[in-house]
This record gives structure tokens, sequence and C-alpha cells, in this order.
């Protein structure tokens, strides 16, 4: 729905007006005191009347830069409208969280909301409107670097998340000062290029896509986010921002959204490379034709609009709704009231880095963390244990993570400096050198003679934050060949070891695994990380963390995950199989993954039992209740993560072995034990036929549940007619 205001002010627009809210340009447009540059000017060949007309630019941010900008930009602009600052707040704008991956590994949507109100508190105080976050595109594939903006494979728990982002975002509409408005990305599929090479073809059914890729965009929706984003590649044959079928018919019939659909960073040109377009103006037609209203950064939009808002009074239609569709979400922002939405440095420096958001960000970096692996007890270590620790992981502040634009990591606290509260005997050695290789030989040997002195070592190894992210896919997933080497000749010490896995992808572990005898995994833990996994080492913190990315044992696994379907010759798992050889397996491999979906240790113990259902069969309009009782066997209190899958035994198109569909974080006592209840409806049962109605249909399933996607008690039903 369209004010007043906005349809009154559209009414006084010219057509160049209108288009220049169309067209976002990036920050180095304007110098520091807010007045043009004439670099990107010529560059790109924007008029300084152009620039003036801009609707919106990205990447700038400080309360004190962006009131200088938008104060000469509306000196300047004949209509007095507003800009809008967008930028990519991913997993935080100073207060650096754990990578949105980590985020999905605490299985804790009501964090993640408190996460990214947070993480919108400190942006809009520095200025910024709108962030390109949440990425919520599911994903298959570690060899794709952006896993790490992800949440996970599953599109139940990514839903979840989904809605938790855009809430804690945007707050309740219209969005106030403290909130910022969400853009959802990438629409669509952006997560599934093949052998996960970036910006590579997407080819999937639109069966499959409905069932498994967008649940998670149309949760986000859902929730009101104001902004989606198109993807950079193709998805049934046509590039995503030129695709009509996707954006007019799927995204805005279907799933109903009005909001602004910007596209990804100069997507409008590169329909020239996929080769759909011939010319930057046929790009710009299709992209408007498919309902693109904003051109991020290809100038496609400012350069040819006009020339064919002459030509065709169609696309004269399409300037105007797009044009309104901005101007709604400048309103929706309360820009019309404050341009600059009560932005001051004062403000500015009393929300950055709170204690209050540093103390969230510490808290989400422990619930990331999983314990992979932790054999006899190793961890968590007693304060008088005598520790190596070794690898220069562990001095470093690189544990940010990609996406984390202005975090520093430099006055970021390292992992060593955090272990020091807590422990009076560390011997560090760096070990491998992960900027020269010439220096491994010398500092390998200084590690090896202080791991002898001591009682149990510490690897830390892991990524750089480039190693995942955009345009950083990767063919091999291990740990570099010189951290390996160092594991393997550290193992030959026969002294306890427990490794610490900084990354953002899941990597292949396996001989890790082997090596070890306990892993944790804090992914990219953010500004607090450090103390997070030192009070876990500690015992401070006992680990809830569960994957939410299947874990392969190789390489050759790809992709893996948890909710596949089966084929008319599985692998079951029986006696027969070791008859048969024309199963679906591989020859040289097992299919089971290293570490499953919704794995994760503690170091307490939990045990399930008692698993009931209300009763055994339900029609449509019932329901079925299931309880299963959860224990907690140990000494040391904790949080267990009951997780209730479903699957169906018959249905009229294939289904996975095993669903998601439900689960509780229970907290529980040395000893304690609760009874848990999942309430089953149609809604749980219903899936994507073949004309793409999602519906239940009468039959019998399974319900299985666990501490993870590997359950350990199951029952049956049936949904009668
Ligand atoms: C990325 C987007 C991002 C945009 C703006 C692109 O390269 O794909 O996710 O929001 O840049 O920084």
């Amino acid at each position: 729905m369209q004010s007043n205001y906005v349809k009154q002010l559209l009414s006084k627009m010219t057509l160049q007006e209108k288009i220049g809210q169309l067209q976002q340009i990036a920050g180095d447009f304007f110098g520091d005191d807010g007045s043009p540059i004439t670099g990107p000017l010529s560059t790109y060949k924007v008029s300084k009347t152009q620039l003036y007309n801009i609707g919106s630019v990205l990447g700038v941010s400080g309360a004190e830069n962006v009131l200088k900008i938008q104060r000469e930009y509306l000196k300047n602009n004949r209509l007095h409208i507003p800009l809008i600052f967008m930028a990519d707040i991913i997993h935080g704008y100073k207060t650096i969280f754990p990578i949105p991956l980590a985020l999905g590994s605490t299985w804790d949507p009501e964090l993640v909301k408190r996460v990214a109100q947070a993480s919108a508190a400190e942006a809009s105080a520095s200025g910024i409107d709108v962030t390109f976050s949440p990425m919520v595109d599911l994903v298959h594939d570690p060899r794709w670097g952006r896993v790490m903006e992800s949440t996970g494979e599953d599109p139940y728990l990514n839903s979840l998340f989904a809605k938790s982002f855009v809430d804690g975002y945007q707050g309740n509409l219209p969005v106030d000062e403290k909130h910022v408005a969400a853009t959802v990305k990438h629409f669509a599929a952006y997560g599934a290029p093949e052998a996960g090479r970036e910006y590579n073809t997407v080819d999937m059914s639109e069966w499959r896509f409905r069932e498994q890729y967008l649940p998670a965009y149309q949760k986000a929706i859902e929730s009101k986010a104001l902004l989606v984003m198109t993807s950079f590649n193709i998805l049934f044959g046509i590039p995503a921002t030129g695709n009509k079928y996707l954006m007019r018919h799927i995204l805005r019939r279907e799933l109903g959204f009005n909001g602004v659909l910007i596209s990804d960073w100069n997507a409008i040109n590169e329909m020239i490379s996929h080769g759909v377009a011939s010319d930057s103006e046929e790009a710009a037609e299709k992209a408007i034709q498919a309902g693109t209203d904003i051109d991020m950064m290809s100038f496609a939009f400012l350069g040819s609009l006009e020339k064919l808002a002459m030509k065709n009074e169609e696309v004269k239609k399409l300037i105007d709704e797009a044009a309104a569709r901005v101007l709604n979400l400048k309103d929706a922002l309360g820009l019309f009231d404050d341009p600059y939405r009560g932005v001051d440095a004062a403000k500015e420096r009393q929300i950055v880095l709170s204690q209050e958001n540093l103390g969230l960000a510490k808290k989400a970096a422990e619930e990331a963390t999983v314990l992979l692996k932790n054999q006899h007890q190793s961890l968590p270590l007693d304060s008088n244990k005598a520790i190596a620790l070794i690898g220069s992981k562990a001095n470093t502040g690189d544990l940010l993570g990609n996406w984390s634009w202005k975090g520093d990591p430099a006055s970021t606290q390292t992992i060593k400096s955090a272990l020091e509260d807590h422990f009076d005997n560390i011997l560090f050695e760096a070990g491998y050198d992960m900027v020269s290789a010439e220096n491994n030989l010398s500092l390998n040997e200084q590690a090896i003679s202080s791991a002898k002195k001591q009682d149990v070592i510490l690897y830390v190894a892991g990524l750089s934050a480039s190693q995942s992210g955009e345009a950083s896919s990767m063919t091999d997933i291990s740990l570099p060949k010189e951290q390996l080497d160092l594991l393997r000749k550290l193992s030959k010490l026969h002294k306890p070891i427990i490794t610490i896995v900084i990354t953002g992808r899941p990597l292949d572990l396996t001989e890790v695994d082997r090596l070890s005898d306990a892993i944790l995994l804090p992914w990219f833990p953010g500004t607090a990380g450090a103390l997070a996994i030192a009070d876990i080492v500690s015992g401070k913190t006992n680990p809830t963390g569960r994957l939410s990315m299947t874990f392969p044992k190789s390489v050759g696994q790809i992709p893996i995950y948890y909710n596949y379907y089966n084929t008319g010759r599985p692998l079951t798992g029986t006696l027969e199989d070791r008859n048969n050889i024309y199963l679906s397996k591989y020859i040289d491999s097992s299919n089971d993954p290293l570490y499953p979906f919704g794995f994760g240790l503690s170091y307490s113990n939990y045990t399930l039992k008692d698993l009931r259902l209300s009763k055994k069969e339900f029609t449509a309009d019932e329901s079925i209740t299931a309880s299963v009782t959860v224990k907690n066997n140990s000494k040391i209190s904790g949080t267990a993560t009951v997780q209730w899958y479903i699957h169906d035994l018959v249905g009229e198109v294939v289904r996975p072995v095993k669903e998601l569909k439900h689960f509780q974080r229970v907290q529980l006592g040395a000893g304690a034990e609760e009874t848990v209840t999942f309430t089953v409806s149609k809604q749980d049962l219903s899936y994507v036929h073949a004309d793409f109605t999602r519906v239940s249909d009468a039959g019998s399933f399974k319900l299985l549940v666990g501490f993870s996607s590997q359950t350990e008690l199951e029952t049956s039903f049936l949904l009668k007619n």
C-alpha cells in the first residue's frame, strides 16, 4: 500500500528522478565532507545531476560520515528525498558474532533473534538503514565458500533462523531507529552451484526447488522482510535477475512479496556474459520486466531505462511501480520524517561494542561451538594441567571470519590469552607458519619439544577468514598440508591431543579425527570467541552446539546431507546388503558421513526412553502427541537437544529418509530427567506434490527421535482419510 505522501511525491517526480531511485551506487562516490568525487563519476559515466537523484548507497557507515553525505545530498536533491544507506551486516557490525553457519549450530532461534537485534542496533546507530542479510540459501556443498553465510542444509531449521533474523533486524514495522530493514538473499537457490564452484550453473527440478530451497525464503517473506536480493546464478535456465517466472510469478504472486527487489552487485549487466542479453539496454529491460527494482552497481538502469521508457509505455509503468516500491521502503524506514533516523555520534559510541553486545557475542560463541569428539573425557581440562598450546591460530585475532567488514582482528582477543586466564602452565609454540612454509621445519621442532614437556597437547588448527566467503570455493577441504603434517608428528608423542578447528566451512576431518582424542569446532566464533573457547576447554561452560551441516568423510561424498531420498536400490545396512553389489553405494567408501547433521557432544551424558504416542491413528483434522523422556545421567548439568524426525513411508513423489520437524533444547541438572512432547499435525506431514501443491496424504509414517539425525528411538502412526 502506498501512503498518500508517496503518491504525491511520485506525481511530482520526473522520469529521470524516478530512474535515479532505481540505481544504487557504492559509497566511494562521496568524499569525507559528503561532496561527490570525480573519479567514480567519470569511471561509471554518472553526471552530478544524476548523482543527486540516486536512491541508495551501499557500504558507507559511521554516524558522522552518513550525516555529512545525507545533508549534502538533501541540499542538492530537488524534492529532498533522502538516500537509503545499505550495507552487508552479516554477523554483526563492530561486535562480531559467530558466522551464520556457526549460528546455525546453536539450534537456538531465540538467541539468533537477539544477535540480529544487537547487530541492527549497532548498524543503525552508525547510520545504516538496510542490511543485506539474512542469506537463507540452503547448502549441500562445503566446497562452496559461501556456506559460511548460510545456516545450513535443512529447510525447517533454515526457515526458523530466517524468521529470527528478519524479526531481530526489523523489529515491528515501521522500522524504528534501533532497527534496520532486512534483505533476504539470494533469490534463488544460489547455494546450489554445480561442483561447489562460485557463480556456477544451478540446475534442479522445480519440484526440488520448491520442496527444499523455497521454504526458508518463504518464511522470511512471511516474516515481512522488506527487501529481497536476486542471485547471480541461473535457475530453470535463466539468470535470476531477469527471470520473470521466478520473480513475478513465484516471488511476487505466489509468495506475495511486495517489497523492494534489489539486484546483486552488477548482476544486471552480467546477463550479457550469461548470454541472455546482447547489451546493457537489453539486460536492463529484462531486469525491469522481471520485477527487479534496484540496480546495484551495474548502471544499466541509469544508462538505459530512459531510452527504453521512450520506446515502450509498459516500461514507463514498470519504472513507476519500482520507484513507488523504493519510496515505500523509505517511508517504512521513517526517512521522510527524519532522514537521519536519529543518528548521532555520541549515541553511536554508546551502542557500538557495548558490554551487553560483547556478552551476547560470547554467549552465541559458546552455543555455536560443537564438541565433535571427546574420547576418554579428554575435555574439559583441569586447571592444574600442563598444556602445550600449539598452532599459530592460537595466537591470532583472525577469529572473526569473512563478512566482518567493521570487525577488527587486531584488537580481537586470542585463544592463547583467554586460556591464560584459566591455566597457569601453558607453553605456547606457533608450530607451522601459515605465511611462510620455509619456517615450518624449525618451528615444528620447537613445538614438538614443548609438547614433550607437557601433559596434554592443545592444537589449534584451521583456515583463515579469506578461505571461506564469496569467491572462495575449494576442491580440497582438508586442513592445510603443513598443519596435518605437524598433527601427525605430535600424535607420535602419545600424549592426549585436543584439536580446536577454526573454519568457515565443514572440512574433511577424517584424519584429524583419527589422530585427536578430542575435537572442538568453534567455527569462526567472532569478537568474544576466544573467551567462549577458554570457558569450554576449562569446563566452565558445557558445550551444546549441534551441526546444521553434514561433515563428509571425504570430498568425494559431496554433496552429502541427511534428508536424502531412497533410491530403488538403497543401502539398508542389513545382512543381505553384503551379498548384493548392485546397490546405491561407493566401492571405496561408506555412504555414512564423518559427523551427521544434528550431531554434537556434551560433557554430560543423556539418554532417551519411553517414546509414546497419544494414539496410533489420526485424521487430518486431529493431531497426535508424541512424548519422550530425556535424562541427564551425569553429574554435570547441561542442555540436551531432542530432535524429532518424520519419514513418510509412501508418497506420491519420493520422500526423504528423514525430515526434521521439531526439536527442544532441554536444560537438565545432574541426574535430572524431563518428558518433552511433539504434537504432530497434518502440516508436519505435508509435502510438495508433482503439481507443486503442498498437502498431506493419508498413509503410514515413522516418527524418529534422537540427539542427531542418526536417531535412537522410533515408532509409527497412521494418518487416515
Ligand atoms: C554479494 C552480496 C552482497 C553484495 C554487496 C555481492 O558480491 O553476492 O551478497 O550483499 O555483494 O556487498
